[in-house]
């Protein structure tokens, strides 16, 4: 997106938007920097930088909460044989500092949403909630259908392109 549009838009839509559009993957899924523009998988973007929520800005956070996140979902994903089943995208900040960890799940055509107050500990219920996200057509997931660790963590979602849902698609 081009940094015009950008303008005018909240620091959290602008941050995931410009995340949707950035696509990197982990070691077991890379594809040298090229995206595949067929691949529907999800992506989850995880902040590496982030700290749990509550956390004074004085005190250390080395390694990084959001880094730890980030290293149990890989590992849990490698453990359950789900390494192929989802996209993950590390990244540095989502303007979500205050909520704790954070993560946000894209997909071409889907509702994209923010995720706060995560951590090492939840990367199962996170996996999880990413592979019902990546089954649904639209990406709306109920809270119901989440683990009850997320069902209260979700803070934003952003609209999917007007010319990647689902009905231009069916059309298509
Ligand atoms: S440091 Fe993680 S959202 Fe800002």
């Amino acid at each position: 997106m081009a940094p015009s549009r950008m303008q005018g838009l909240g620091p959290s839509v602008a941050v995931v938007l410009a995340a949707v559009g950035k696509i990197l993957v982990d070691p077991e899924n890379r594809t040298n920097g090229q995206s595949d523009p067929h691949d529907r998988r999800p992506v989850l973007h995880i902040c590496l930088t982030c700290r749990p929520a509550g956390t004074p800005p004085e005190a250390p956070n080395d390694p990084a909460a959001g880094s730890e996140f980030h290293d149990a979902v890989l590992r849990r994903l490698r453990d359950r044989n789900l390494g192929s089943s989802i996209r993950v995208n590390p990244i540095s900040c989502m303007a979500n500092c205050e909520q704790g960890c954070s993560a946000a799940l894209s997909a071409p055509g889907k509702w994209s949403y923010i995720a706060g107050f995560l951590g090492a500990e939840l990367a199962d219920d996170v996996i999880d909630y990413a592979l019902v996200y990546g089954a649904s057509r639209t990406g709306v997931v109920m809270p119901s259908k989440r683990a009850p660790s997320l069902r209260d963590a979700v803070v934003a979602r952003v609209p999917a392109h007007p010319d990647d849902l689902p009905e231009q698609r069916d059309k298509a």
